[in-house]
């Protein structure tokens, strides 16, 4: 906890499209006057055909309903790229940054990307691609990631893009789940100088699950196997399509994509987006967040959001927000530390960056590896810092703003979910004093608040379970084929409200300062993993009867993995099974699930009805020992010492 309060540095206040008392304005309008407020804000977007009504919702069971400018059709795709091409076609649109800063990189400018995209989405529709058809993309951080994306929604297939890191196993679970036919990928990816098997991960995945087609990029030129009749070159396929190609017209609620993510419970879910809501709030938020707007010269700032499009940080703010925007965007296929623990800053330098936006954990990695990588770059061009993912510590909030934005730059904390499609609760850089840690204050629309564990609302300074009371335009609509679970997860826990699983305290000055998850989701690295799913893995190999898995604290990860395990009788808990469950485990889900620890014991903590106490095996795995709260409840109180004693080190 920090008491420290930055505040808005003088330019910003008088340059910023929103200053404090601008913001404070605008936030009591969206809540007592939602509707003339996004009736406004969804002018950002070029409707094909106006709505007609702004917002239609309840989250109560008897009337529960979520929709957004009914009547209203659009398309994406068009608002990220036709409508840019009269004023900025010649603009960049995409600065790709290679792993190998020595490979030759790419700028894509909003022209050749409309090309790029229409001929993709011909060439889906001549694979038979169709509006509400899945499209599964398995790609590295590459253009084409994009031209992916914007060509399902110029044609109003839903996309489905599945993180490069995850496994067949895990890429086969998604494709099934949604039922999608046509998987879009490339020969490899690169990270960090290694190669990563896409195309051999997606034939393994199709063992299991099939599909009529492959669109393969070749990226690293690797020799790969082709399947005839399933197997398409991208490039060979893609050259002979037309460049034009009309954008569908798409009901605002019309699906636009599905993203999975893991939860506390089961498999992880397809979190469902559709268009409209979307669509406003994403170019909305990324508009003010990142106070985006032209430089003085008239030309747009090089933003820079070092997130995967796997996960929804590359969906709302490296494609769509931005190039709704009009910005030109940096797409970084590498990592942080290669070739060394300066390519971040490198990057930056080389591409004038002026906006950067990433993981507390890369921070933490890169600050203790000492200033010296970091102080041999100018990085001049840089105005504004941004954090997003899982909770900043303010040690690391503070480097981040001495070292790397040598105190001219304001550090926006992002707070939001897969499920809420854009930033919930941040400062904007002109409008709010900054408290390091804290997300601050809520986007505008969004109305948190605090419950206690019987869902009564706490006020003032507290401490509790934050939830949403209303709905806002990027909410998500649905899980993806199972509406009732949808409602279940996030509306039942505290009838009335969203449950965000996160703790948060609000302090005196109402600033929010989230403390984490508080269901059985874990947060390594800024990668949300189901503790279940990780079980389940666990419980898949035939050597093990039983597993539970908590969080532990992580230097780095923020959160790191506990697992413990009881193997088959007969079986001994040796150092080469340990190895062979991590390996396991990497393989059925992939590499970002590998437990940090493996503790084998004879049995688990259970209730005398069976159920695993999970509190005490997190106290274990945080190493709290004096403090593991009421054992009395458990069937063996036995178990406890025998995990305490044999405790790695
Ligand atoms: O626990 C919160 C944490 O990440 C969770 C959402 O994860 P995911 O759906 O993968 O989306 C991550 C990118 C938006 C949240 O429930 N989280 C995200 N941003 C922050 C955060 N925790 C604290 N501060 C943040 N800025």
């Amino acid at each position: 906890m920090s008491d420290t309060i930055h505040p808005v540095p003088d330019q910003w206040a008088k340059s910023a499209l929103i200053d404090e008392a601008g913001y404070h304005e605008k936030y009591r309008q969206s809540v007592i006057d939602p509707d003339t407020f996004w009736r406004r804000e969804a002018q950002r977007i070029d409707w094909i055909r106006p709505f007609e009504t702004v917002k239609d919702t309840s989250f109560d069971e008897q009337d529960f309903r979520i929709r957004w400018f009914e009547g209203g059709t659009l398309n994406l795709a068009a608002n990220c790229l036709d409508r840019h091409l009269e004023t900025r076609g010649d603009q960049v649109a995409i600065i790709w940054e290679p792993d190998n800063p020595s490979s030759p990189g790419r700028s894509i400018t909003y022209t050749q990307l409309h090309q790029d995209v229409c001929r993709f989405a011909n060439l889906l529709k001549s694979q038979g691609v169709a509006k509400g058809d899945r499209v599964t993309i398995y790609l590295p951080m590459v253009p084409e990631a994009a031209v992916a994306m914007l060509a399902c929604a110029r044609i109003g297939a839903i996309h489905s893009i599945v993180f490069a890191g995850f496994s067949p196993d895990a890429l086969a679970g998604r494709i099934e789940d949604c039922q999608s036919n046509i998987v879009l990928t490339a020969d490899q990816g690169l990270r960090g100088g290694k190669t990563i098997p896409l195309k051999a991960n997606v034939d393994a995945a199709l063992e299991k699950v099939a599909v009529d087609t492959v669109i393969m990029l070749r990226h690293t030129g690797a020799d790969v196997p082709m399947v005839d009749g399933r197997d398409i070159d991208w490039a060979e396929a893609a050259s002979g399509q037309s460049a034009e190609c009309p954008p569908e017209p798409m009901d605002a609620e019309d699906p636009l994509f599905i993203l999975y993510t893991s939860g506390s419970t089961g498999k992880p879910k397809g979190v469902l987006h559709t268009t409209g809501g979307y669509s406003v709030w994403v170019s909305m938020t990324h508009e003010y967040v990142f106070d985006y707007q032209p430089n003085a010269d008239g030309s747009m700032p090089v933003y820079w959001c070092a997130a995967d499009v796997g996960w929804v940080t590359g969906h709302s703010y490296v494609v769509y927000g931005p190039l709704m925007n009009g910005a030109t965007t940096v797409m970084f296929e590498g990592v942080p530390n290669f070739p060394d623990f300066s390519r971040f800053w490198q990057v930056i330098d080389k591409h004038r960056v002026e906006i950067f936006y990433a993981a507390p954990t890369a921070l933490r990695a890169l600050m203790r590896e000492g200033d010296d990588y970091v102080t041999r770059t100018s990085r001049k061009s840089l105005r504004l810092l941004g954090s997003v993912g899982e909770p900043i510590n303010p040690e690391a909030w503070e480097w981040y703003h001495r070292v790397i934005g040598e105190r001219r730059c304001p550090i926006v904390d992002t707070w939001w979910q897969t499920e809420t499609g854009g930033a919930m609760i941040s400062p904007l850089p002109g409008a709010i004093a900054l408290k390091p840690g804290s997300a601050t204050l809520p986007m505008f629309g969004v109305q948190p608040a605090l419950v206690d564990g019987e869902g009564k609302e706490l006020q003032g300074a507290a401490e509790g379970a934050l939830v949403i009371l209303d709905s806002w335009p990027g909410q998500m609509r649905t899980v993806y084929g199972d509406h009732e679970r949808f409602f279940q997860t996030y509306f039942s826990t505290f009838p009335g409200h969203y449950f965000t699983g996160d703790g948060c305290r609000r302090d005196e000055d109402g600033y929010y300062w989230i403390t984490g998850r508080i269901d059985d989701v874990i947060n390594v690295s800024g990668h949300r993993m189901g503790t279940a799913e990780v079980e389940s893995a666990l419980v898949a190999h035939p050597d093990v009867a039983e597993a539970a898995v908590v969080g532990m604290p992580h230097d780095v990860k923020g959160q790191g993995i506990y697992a413990y395990v009881t193997p088959n009788a007969g079986v001994e808990g040796s150092a080469e099974l340990r190895a062979e469950l991590v390996q396991w485990v990497r393989k059925e889900i992939g590499p970002i699930a590998t437990p940090d620890v493996v503790q084998f014991a004879p049995a688990l903590p259970k209730t005398r009805s069976g159920k695993i106490m999970r509190r005490i095996l997190r106290k274990i795995a945080e190493n709290e020992l004096g403090n593991l709260g009421d054992t009395s409840t458990l069937a063996d109180p036995g178990v406890v010492d025998d995990l305490i004693a044999n405790r790695p080190a």
